[in-house]
């Protein structure tokens, strides 16, 4: 390391918040400073860094934002970004604000964009944090677990009052193309059938499904419908209340809910073993590189192969879901 200029690195995060990226923001800039290397706040993610938007980030000012969701950095979904003009001005605002290395937290599409600086000749890493847990290389993402349990209470509510009517609920939750948190929260929350974006589904198998259910002398049933399935959650709901099923349905879009709240302990100690470990890579000149979880260790996978893979539901677990709903 120089010793005229600490190593200096920038720090953003991007795409869709995610629970834990606080810790993950805590974690890098202690690390750093704990080590001599200093650390600039990049903020609104991609586009902070088309529009040099910069300010240095010491010991206190991530003081008290463990426990917070959200991100102190804001963030962005950045379409000037996708375009070179702004990859170049991005490239040119490092250059001139003398960072060395830049530390990206966010899902898919954000680590996709540290990809294209890298091959710039940026020197990055990635953190992958998204509630969606979509991110190929990782066991998990920072921000699922918490989502995981937002869902998790939300449904067991409706589950009360759908007991109490003897309705079918048909629950819409986030995750974009992939059905990992639908899945889960159908093991989770016990519901009678799941939908997500790998399996198709008809929606006469979802109405055999809540009859069965009635049948069986259930006092409800639950339906998660992940938001990229190939059924609509309304058109679900308005062809099942079109028949008689024994159960009335109601709708629940559970929405951006599902990205707020208080991390987890799973999440902050995840977010934290993964910021530690990101700015451990740059310090022994590592880049072009994911933090991800294996086993029981935060490992380093080649950003190549996370962007060129895609990561989906587990479909051992959907199939258990369907065992569980008995
Ligand atoms: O990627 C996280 C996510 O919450 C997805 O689950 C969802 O499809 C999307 O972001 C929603 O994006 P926005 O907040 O831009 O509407």
């Amino acid at each position: 390391m120089n010793s005229s200029k600490p190593f200096t690195i920038g720090l953003l995060t991007s795409g869709g918040d995610a629970p834990g990226m606080n810790a993950a923001i805590r974690a890098v800039v202690r690390t750093a400073m704990t080590q001599g290397a200093r650390v600039l706040g990049i903020m609104s993610g991609f586009d902070g860094l088309i529009a040099g938007d910069f300010r240095p980030l010491a010991a206190r000012d991530v003081g008290g934002i463990l426990q917070r969701g959200g991100t102190i950095l804001q963030t962005s979904r950045s379409q000037h970004f996708v375009e070179p003009h702004g990859q170049r001005e991005a490239v040119r605002h490092m250059n001139e604000a003398e960072m060395d290395a830049l530390v990206v937290i966010g899902g898919e599409g954000s680590l996709k964009g540290a990809y294209a600086l890298l091959q710039q000749g940026i020197k990055v890493v990635g953190i992958p944090a998204s509630i969606d847990n979509d991110v190929w290389g990782t066991n998990i993402s920072v921000g699922s677990d918490t989502a995981m349990n937002t869902i998790m209470e939300a449904v067991d509510k409706l589950r009360d009052t759908a007991s109490a009517h003897h309705r079918a609920f048909l629950v819409e939750t986030m995750g974009r193309n992939c059905g990992y948190l639908a899945v889960m929260a159908g093991i989770v929350c016990g519901a009678e059938m799941v939908l997500i974006p790998e399996v198709q589904a008809t929606i006469e198998e979802v109405a055999v499904a809540v009859e069965d259910a009635y049948k069986r002398g259930k006092a409800h049933a639950i339906i998660i419908n992940a938001e990229g399935s190939n059924i609509r959650t309304t058109d679900l709901a308005n062809a099942i209340d079109g028949r008689d099923v024994g159960f009335k349905t109601r709708v629940t879009i559970l929405g951006h809910i599902q990205r707020g709240g208080s991390p987890t302990a799973y999440d902050r100690l995840l977010a934290s073993r993964m910021g530690v470990k990101a700015v451990d890579a740059l310090l022994d000149g590592k880049f072009g590189v994911m933090t991800g979880l294996k086993g029981r260790g935060i490992e380093y996978m080649a950003l190549e192969d996370v962007v060129k893979n895609q990561r989906t539901a587990n479909l051992e677990y959907y199939e258990m879901t369907k065992v569980l709903a008995r």
